[in-house]
């Protein structure tokens, strides 16, 4: 999509506390990015070479994907493993999946053998340990599947270990509260695409929607922005559209992604994230804030 509806690229810098996080990690530098949407239509090859290039010049111990690299056919997956193939980072490139790579029964199987053939590492209910043990990264399957199942990787975890965790859809925040999640990496949402100052992002008024689009008939809503989907059924909670959130002792963080849809983005620019871990201080307990035992 032309840069003109989507916004320029926005490199957004952030710093998360992680307890526990070992001292030799203190630092770590991870760039995400999520929602290609790559299917001629919704990115510009400009757009995507920037933020390859921007995600380079990061010098990223690590890079982290989050799902949705086509739309629906996933015929262009292949090209876009040749652009990804110019990733650079220190420890590779992990990636989870969203529910546009497994539209088709054949999809989740081909964009994975894509991502994988240059070395894109996709995890699927799998525990990856690029930083060593002390620090294991989750990715989990697409919250739309029917593998999604966070118990046994969630489970095999030592609670008194921090974890990383990759999950496509930010509403898994809600059903991951109940383990230890450091910082759990999402996208999804496209940061609601609308995001005007002063006023809440209009994706905020997804209940309203819900209720508005009921009363439209089937055939209008095609033709209607933001009609054709129920807005509470994509997205549970709204209010994690983008940015940094605690739930309760875990941490989320939504990229805005890259890929837009139609009629564009408005305030909420496309978006690589450069996220640098830091060890957390807890001065006056000097301890961890979670317990040893497991819940
Ligand atoms: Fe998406």
């Amino acid at each position: 999509m032309y840069w003109i509806f989507t916004g320029r690229l926005s490199v957004e810098h952030i710093e998360v506390a992680i307890a526990d996080l070992p001292t030799s990690l203190n630092g770590t530098k991870i760039v995400l990015m999520s929602d290609f949407h790559y299917d001629g239509l919704r990115l510009s090859e400009e757009l995507l070479a920037q933020a390859i290039a921007q995600s380079n010049q990061a010098e990223a111990d690590l890079i982290v994907l989050t799902g949705d690299y086509i739309t629906s056919d996933p015929t262009p997956i292949h090209q876009l493993a040749l652009r990804l193939k110019h990733l650079q980072s220190r420890l590779g490139v992990y990636a989870v999946l969203g529910n546009h790579d497994i539209y088709y029964r054949q999809s989740k199987s081909e964009v994975t053998k894509a991502l994988s053939s240059v070395d894109i590492r996709v995890l699927w209910n799998e525990i990856a340990y690029p930083f060593g043990s002390q620090f294991p990264l989750v990715g989990l399957a697409e919250f739309w599947s029917r593998e999604f199942n966070p118990i046994p990787v969630m489970q095999s975890l030592d609670r008194s270990i921090p974890r990383l965790v990759l999950s496509h859809n930010p509403t898994t925040a809600k059903i991951l509260k109940q383990w230890r999640v450091d910082l759990q990496l999402s996208g999804h949402t496209h940061g609601g695409q609308v995001a005007l100052p002063l006023v809440a992002p209009l994706m905020k008024l997804a209940k309203y929607q819900s209720v508005i689009r009921k009363k439209i008939p089937p055939q209008v809503r095609e033709w209607l922005p933001y009609m054709k989907r129920d807005c509470n059924r994509l997205v549970r909670n709204w209010r994690w559209m983008q940015g940094l959130h605690q739930i309760g002792e875990n941490q989320l963080y939504v990229n805005r992604g890259l890929g837009t849809y139609a009629p564009g983005r408005i305030f909420c620019p496309p978006e690589v994230t450069i996220i640098t871990l830091t060890q957390q201080k807890n001065a006056e307990m000097g301890e961890s804030l979670y317990p040893l035992a497991n819940m």
